[in-house]
């Protein structure tokens, strides 16, 4: 069956000249990347201009995720369905559609059930389901290749892709009849590409569409060629291919809401700030080293929202390196070398930042703290030494630092000036 349906194009002889062309709705496609995927109208805009406005005719392929499908996620829900089975003609508003090749009406659809028609070719019996037609003809009805099969039912406001004629091909007439699921999990993905051949060449649609790197690809990438001490999140990682707001969205089109990365001060994919990137991308990105407006504009507005007496701004390009700085110039200024940490923390990847991160020290291949870094309890009432059910908690996580301190000034190291007495 698959190899008629392989030849589909040829026996319809092109069923919709011009082809049409890929409108790909896969969570990592451009199409999203300047429009809110919950406003339906500024996803059709959007679509518009992808399939040059006036001759609307995209195709959506088979099993692709998309991001119009999938909401976010709540605790305990079930998997979003966020992948379509079958193949959608996108199309003009009561824009009539021909039947690829010629078959039987075995159900005329309707009310949210499909177009059911049975076709024989060269011997092989198969049946396709067609979503999205008004006008369909009666059921017994014969409809010969190239002959029409109804006009894309009128679309509303609120469904993103226009008019929409989903099609799906399947091995009995049962499947076809079930109604089967025009959307299904992405773990569902596998079973469905058994179950439901591909309609992309009965259809005349020979595009590929490309292929987005796989979780396995990626991983084996990194393996390969990043180095191990640089190690990824989670024991199975998603493969994430967009981040909004405080979602990160998978290549599947799942939402998981962003709890953990702290690289997105203001949100994933913030309009203002991807604006004023680009804008300046394009006109000047250089060091600090050159003079030019930006830099002094930027340090002060910086130093206006600081409170007196900070006004002198020392620019650097990540954590690791503020934090370094910081200690390097407390070092310099009080002429003191040790310092307290709190266990667990993590300040950055230089040299002198490792050896005041417990998290790094303690690591694999750490050395253990250096004799100048002395560590206190973290503070945390859920995981640490007092709970929730000791009222005095702070003041006791406060006692054992400065019992710490004053452990250390009793070696004989000075108290620094701002110490709490003990
Ligand atoms: C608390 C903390 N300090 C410092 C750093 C280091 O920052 P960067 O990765 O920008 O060097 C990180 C990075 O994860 C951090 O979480």
């Amino acid at each position: 069956m698959e190899e008629v349906l392989a030849e589909g194009a040829a026996l319809a002889g092109a069923p919709y000249a011009p082809a049409p062309q890929l409108l790909d709705l896969r969570p990592a496609s451009d199409l999203y990347d300047e429009v809110d995927w919950h406003d339906a109208r500024a996803v059709r805009a959007s679509i518009d201009d992808v399939l040059d406005g006036r001759r609307r005719r995209g195709y959506v392929p088979h099993l692709s995720a998309s991001l119009l499908q999938g909401d976010r996620r709540r605790p305990g829900a079930d998997e979003p369905a966020t992948v379509q089975v079958g193949g959608s003609l996108v199309v003009a508003d009561a824009e009539e559609v021909a039947s690829p090749v010629s078959g039987v009406v075995e159900a005329r659809g309707g009310a949210g059930m499909p177009l059911v028609l049975r076709h024989a070719v060269e011997g092989q019996e198969f049946w396709t389901c067609w979503w999205g037609l008004d006008d369909t003809p009666p059921v017994a009805a014969t409809v010969p290749a190239g002959a029409p099969l109804g006009r894309a039912a009128a679309s509303e406001e609120k469904d993103p892709l226009g008019s929409c004629v989903q099609v799906q091909v399947h091995r009995t007439a049962r499947m076809a009849t079930w109604p089967p699921p025009r959307v299904v999990p992405p773990s569902a993905r596998q079973v469905w590409s058994h179950l439901s051949p591909d309609p992309a060449r009965l259809l005349g649609f020979t595009e590929s569409p490309a292929a987005v790197p796989t979780i396995d690809d990626v991983v084996s990438v990194r393996r390969r060629h990043i180095a191990r001490s640089q190690r990824n999140y989670y024991r199975a990682p998603m493969n994430l291919v967009r981040g909004r707001d405080v979602w990160f969205h998978d290549e599947d089109g799942l939402a998981y809401l962003d709890s953990l990365n702290n690289v997105t001060h203001v949100g994933h994919a913030e309009p203002r700030v991807t604006a004023a990137a680009t804008r300046q991308m394009r006109k000047l990105n250089t060091n600090s080293r050159f003079v030019y407006p930006q830099i002094a504009s930027y340090v002060q507005k910086l130093v206006a929202t600081l409170p007196d007496p900070l006004e002198v701004v020392f620019l650097v390009c990540s954590g690791s390196e503020a934090n370094d700085l910081a200690l390097r110039i407390a070092r310099q200024v009080t002429g003191r070398q040790h310092i307290v940490n709190i266990d667990g923390a993590y300040h950055g990847n230089t040299g002198v930042v490792t050896g005041i991160s417990p998290n790094r020290y303690k690591g694999p291949g750490g050395a253990g703290a250096p004799a100048t870094t002395h560590e206190v309890v973290i503070p945390d009432r859920y995981r640490s030494t007092y709970g929730y059910d000791d009222a005095d908690a702070g003041v006791k996580y406060a006692r054992d630092a400065a019992a710490v301190i004053e452990r250390i000034t009793a070696d004989g190291r000075p108290r620094p000036p701002s110490s709490p007495s003990p």
